[in-house]
Formats: structure tokens, sequence, C-alpha cells
């Protein structure tokens, strides 16, 4: 590669496959306008659910059509400015969160869309918009207090871990779903209550032992029976936040045929709620400061899943390792 090009993923076509619908390409570094910063990206986060997805062409408020750029959060430095520039310098540690400037060496944006940060590490990363999301989800969508039962699912995830600690923070009583005995014990060390490892056992089944007043609070990221469970076990006035559903994003959803979900909800005033980071946007600014403080000041911890990812080519290989589940804690791809 010559000095002056860099190199981004892109999506080429729409394909059921991530690796199908790719491409690397070369395109020349470009030169920041007045008020502009070039950033060299060190590190990106992967959303291997949201990349699938897009891939697909199956997220309902995504109208592009490819070629699209790929990635969204990215941490790095600022290597030139804008001649009006104020806010950065060169050598500035910044973090940025729009779509499509994640998966690539170099991007360049509006100073306004950049976030200082003290330092270029994929644990800030992992706090912007990972860390973001669940703070979100559980106080403005879970309408989280203290002294309530919280279940996490995905609790061994870049979205869980977070979200177990904030609910420990609250002051709840925390049960953390996960699928490894890595992750259990990421979990236990984290503070969670009750892990419930899903091969092992049966998730509705200790929920009815040990929770029969049921769960007030649910994180629920996985989908299909996972959620089945959820809502059967919601307490009285229980809030179960979908945060995903990781488990259908490669295939068609499922079909299902039972009585409306009103027949379960109602008679509880159970509710589920839909999250969906992008259209929460004015809490951002808050959650990131208080996550950077809790960061800093130890009270929050940020695990980042041991394999190493390099390089663009390797992304393919991290969103299927994420979606394979064996990730523990956020996955990044260094660049
Ligand atoms: N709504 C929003 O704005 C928003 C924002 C951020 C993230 N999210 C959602 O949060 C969830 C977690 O995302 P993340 O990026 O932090 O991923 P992650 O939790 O780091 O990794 C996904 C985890 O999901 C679990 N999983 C369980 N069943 C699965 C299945 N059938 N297929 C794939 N994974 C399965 C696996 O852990 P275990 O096997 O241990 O359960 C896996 O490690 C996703 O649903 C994502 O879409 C939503």
């Amino acid at each position: 590669m010559s000095s002056d090009t860099y190199r981004k993923l892109i999506a080429t076509k729409f394909s059921s496959d991530f690796s199908s619908a790719i491409e690397i390409i070369k395109d020349k570094i470009p030169e920041p306008t007045s008020k502009q910063i070039l950033i060299r990206n060190k590190f990106a986060g992967v959303n291997a659910g949201f990349d699938t997805l897009l891939c697909k062409g199956k997220i309902p408020y995504f109208t592009e059509t490819p070629p699209i750029d790929l990635g969204v959060e990215a941490i790095g430095e600022v290597v030139a400015i804008g001649d009006q520039v104020k806010e950065f310098a060169v050598g500035d540690a910044v973090v940025t969160t729009q779509r499509g400037g994640g998966y690539r060496e170099y991007q360049v944006i509006d100073e306004k869309l950049g976030f200082p940060v003290p330092i270029a590490t994929p644990e800030v990363l992992t706090l912007m918009p990972t860390g973001v999301s669940a703070l979100v989800a559980l106080e403005q969508v879970g309408a989280m207090t203290s002294q309530e039962v919280v279940m996490v699912t995905a609790a061994g995830g870049g979205t869980g871990h977070i979200a177990v600690q904030l609910a420990k923070l609250s002051g709840n009583q925390v049960i953390g779903t996960c699928g490894s005995e890595a992750k259990h014990r990421l979990l236990k060390d984290l503070g969670c209550d009750r892990v419930v490892n899903y091969r092992v056992d049966n998730v509705a089944q200790v929920l009815k032992q040990e929770y029969p007043q049921g769960l007030n609070l649910v994180f629920e990221c996985i989908g299909k029976q996972m959620f089945d469970i959820c809502v059967d076990n919601l307490a009285v006035r229980g809030r179960l936040v979908v945060v995903g559903f990781i488990s259908e994003y490669g295939k068609n959803p499922e079909l299902v045929s039972q009585p409306r979900i009103y027949n379960q909800l109602f008679w509880k005033a159970a509710s589920v709620r839909g999250f969906l980071m992008p259209l929460y946007k004015e809490y951002i600014p808050e959650a990131r400061d208080r996550l950077l403080e809790m960061f800093s000041t130890g009270k929050i911890r940020v695990a980042i899943d041991p394999s190493e990812f390099q390089g663009l080519e390797s992304i393919p290989a991290a969103v299927n390792y994420l979606l394979s589940g064996q990730n523990c804690g956020k996955v990044v791809v260094k660049f």
C-alpha cells in the first residue's frame, strides 16, 4: 500500500453470508476540510449481529444499497486537522460511532462527530457505544430501579457484561445467562449473583425454582426460546427490554403460532419494550460521561475478548466467532 492510500471493508452486494457480501478495497486518504479531522483507526468494535443483518439487507430503517461502508465504532488517533478545528489537535485520542466508520484504516469526519478520550484503548472504545447501549436500555427503557431481580441474557458478551455491572451497581439482584465456563467465571468475577449456563442448566427450571416471584427487569439479547422463557417468568409489573434477538439474525424469523402476547402480559401488568440505540440518541452524552467516570474510578470493568483479530482480513472470522457464541466480553479488531 502506498502512503497516500488506505483500505476499508465494504459490502459489495447483499448476501445471507457475511463473507460473500464483502470486499476490501483501497481508497485515497482524504484531506480534512476546514472543520474536519482525519483519524487513523486503531481498534474497531465488532457488532456481528448488526453487520450480518446489514449485509442481508434486513435492517428496516436502512435504505442504502451496496456498495456500503461497514463497521460502526472505532477509536484511534487524530493525524491531521482542518484549519478551523477547535477541539482536537494532531495526536489526540478520539472515539467515533459513525455507521461505516469502523471497518477502515482511516476516516475523515466533522470534528463535532468525534469524542475526545484520554487514551485509545479497546476498553474505552467498548464504553462508548456498547456500554452506552447497556446503560440507556436499562435506565430509559427498562426503568431500572433498585432491589429488584434483573436478568441479563448473553450476559458474558460485550453488551451484557456491562449491563450486569450496571444492574448490580444500582443495587439489584442480578441473574446472568451464558453458554460457556469462561463466561461463567467472568460473570462471577464481576459480581453477578446467579449465573446460569444454559448449556448445562435448564433456565426455565432455575427461574421457577429460585425466583418464584418472577423477574422485574429483563435485558434480553437472544430471542427465540430464551425470549419465551423470560416473558413467561416476568413478575407483576415486570419489564422486558428487547435489546436484540441474535439467535435469529442469521436465519429467517421463526414463525410461531400461539395465543397473542397480551394474554401473558395483561394479567401481570407486565410489558415488553423495544430498544434501538439510534432512537435514544439524546441520552448518549450523559451516559458516555458517566460510564467514563465509572470506569476511571474502578466502579465498572471492561472485558475484552482475548482472541486477537488483526486487520481488515480478520473481520469475517471475528463476526463468525461472535455469532458462534465463543466470545467472552467485547470483540474488537485491531488495525
Ligand atoms: N438495540 C440496540 O441498539 C443494541 C445495541 C448493542 C447491542 N445490541 C444487541 O445486544 C446483543 C449482544 O450484542 P453484542 O454485540 O454485545 O454481542 P455479544 O453479547 O458479545 O455476543 C453475542 C452472544 O450472544 C449469545 N448467543 C446466544 N445464543 C446465540 C445464538 N443462537 N447465536 C449467536 N449468539 C448467541 C452468545 O453468548 P452465550 O452463548 O454466552 O449466551 C454470544 O457470545 C445482540 O442481540 C445485539 O444485537 C443491541
